[in-house]
């Protein structure tokens, strides 16, 4: 028998001045009403083929998912603990719906997951953007990551990628 593990569901309503919101983990029912907005929501870039279903699988424990009150999806984050390194975990994704940016949201979204991460004992958090995604690289300057490298060709030939990395206090 399969036994799926399953995460406690601590639903969290949070209140960013304009915007309510409420974040909970994600689940794998999350992912149609997450890709539909992912190309639109990173300006039209193709990126939904870098956001397969596997991450609202297998990693809902440190990926979390925003509803607005009326029941629309406000944002989102993927991420997990690496099975490489004990000590890093990784966001793969974070995403706000563009009418609620620089409500808080995508902060508000990357506290949860600092928490995760630091109830799995982990102590650094890495991510990866593109270098023309200068907004990213602002908002996670923000949150108190650095850029630990500039990659050539990190994720193969002309796709450079900016590394960052926050320590976890
Ligand atoms: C990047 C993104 C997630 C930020 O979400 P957000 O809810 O607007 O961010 P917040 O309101 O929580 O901002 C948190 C901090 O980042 C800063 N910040 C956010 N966007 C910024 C930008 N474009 N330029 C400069 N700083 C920015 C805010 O000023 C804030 O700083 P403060 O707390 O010191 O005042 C959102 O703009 C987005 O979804 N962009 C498209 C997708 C994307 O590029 N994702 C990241 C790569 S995976």
């Amino acid at each position: 028998m399969i036994r799926r593990v399953r995460t406690t569901c601590r639903a969290r309503f949070v209140s960013l001045g304009r915007v309510s919101v409420t974040i909970r983990h994600a689940q794998p029912s999350d992912y149609g009403r997450v890709i539909q907005h992912v190309n639109a929501w990173w300006g039209g870039r193709e990126m939904a083929p870098m956001l397969p279903q596997l991450f609202f699988l297998h990693f809902e424990g440190t990926s979390f998912v925003a509803d607005d009150g009326d029941g629309r999806l406000a944002g989102f984050l993927v991420g997990f603990l690496s099975q490489t390194d004990p000590d890093d975990a990784y966001v793969h994704f974070v995403g706000v719906a563009p009418e609620q940016r620089g409500s808080g949201l995508g902060r508000e979204l990357y506290e949860r997951f600092f928490a995760a991460a630091r109830e799995a004992g982990r102590s650094t958090v890495r991510c990866v953007t593109s270098p023309v995604n200068e907004s990213s690289i602002a908002f996670h300057e923000a949150l108190g990551f650095e850029v630990d490298r500039v990659a050539t060709d990190y994720d193969g030939p002309g796709e450079d990628r900016v590394l960052l990395l926050k320590r976890l206090g």
